[in-house]
């Protein structure tokens, strides 16, 4: 039996001040009348995380705001970037780490990602450690090794709790999906590292193209816990129609 369903919205570089509180606006009432355990999180690009952090505080609605990134070190000449402190200052309770846009744009590796979630739990954020392979990686057959390197190097050893998200990169933003059961065997691999390794907590999602007509059997998988959405967190009549299923109107 499934114990949590998260719903993890990455709005990515998306919504200004007025969009951002007119999205927030339009399912915050919806959010005290939870249906089932469901945990949402809303991701916001650093700016607007102090602009919104009001409408989280009360925690024991299961509403969260989280990152989208944090950088490795907790302070220093590191210019454009933003820290672990503030984050947590204006109420994150969650980052996103590691996600293929940063990997490829911001050229992040498995060792910079490690030390991120090393920071993250220093300052008791909970990490949400994307992984995923290519198209490439996927016609190869090598996708299983891909992402076991990329939980095994990114991954510390003594790791209390953690939401990994599998984001097949060429899923992302495209309308593409892997079917059922491409989903449920790599979600089964990244359950048996996490046995192997003895890390009792924690919860696997989907990502990738993600939407209000195909989350409802892909958050069925076994081995799944609810999604990471882009695209369709900040389209308002999407994210609703999915927060519906679990929320009472
Ligand atoms: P998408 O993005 O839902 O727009 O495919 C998902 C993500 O990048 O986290």
């Amino acid at each position: 039996m499934k114990q949590n369903t998260f719903i993890v919205a990455n709005w990515k570089m998306n919504l200004n001040f007025n969009s951002a509180n007119d999205l927030i606006k339009s399912f915050k009432d919806k959010i005290n009348k939870r249906k089932t355990n469901i945990i949402t999180i809303i991701c916001p690009q650093f700016l607007l995380i102090p602009q919104i952090s009001d409408y989280f505080e009360n925690e024991n609605l299961n509403f969260f705001l989280g990152s989208q990134d944090i950088h490795h070190e907790t302070s220093g000449a590191f210019t454009g970037d933003s820290s672990v402190e503030l984050v947590k200052e204006f109420g994150c309770k969650y980052s996103i780490i590691g996600h293929s846009e940063r990997r490829k744009n911001h050229f992040e590796d498995d060792s910079i990602i490690k030390k991120k979630i090393i920071l993250a739990i220093k300052y008791s954020l909970i990490p949400i450690l994307c992984v995923g392979e290519s198209f490439e990686d996927r016609k190869n057959k090598n996708y299983l090794d891909v992402i076991y390197s990329q939980l095994k190097n990114s991954i510390p050893s003594d790791l209390k709790s953690i939401i990994v998200a599998y984001e097949p990169i060429w899923s992302i933003g495209t309308g593409l999906t892997p079917n059922n059961n491409q989903i449920e065997e790599v979600a089964a691999h990244i359950n048996n590292f996490f046995i192997h390794n003895n890390i009792q907590n924690f919860n696997i999602l989907y990502g990738g193209s993600l939407n209000s007509e195909n989350y409802n059997e892909i958050f069925k998988l076994e081995n799944i816990n609810g999604g990471l959405i882009g695209g369709a967190s900040v389209k308002k009549e999407q994210f609703i129609k999915i927060l519906s299923n679990f929320y009472l109107d």
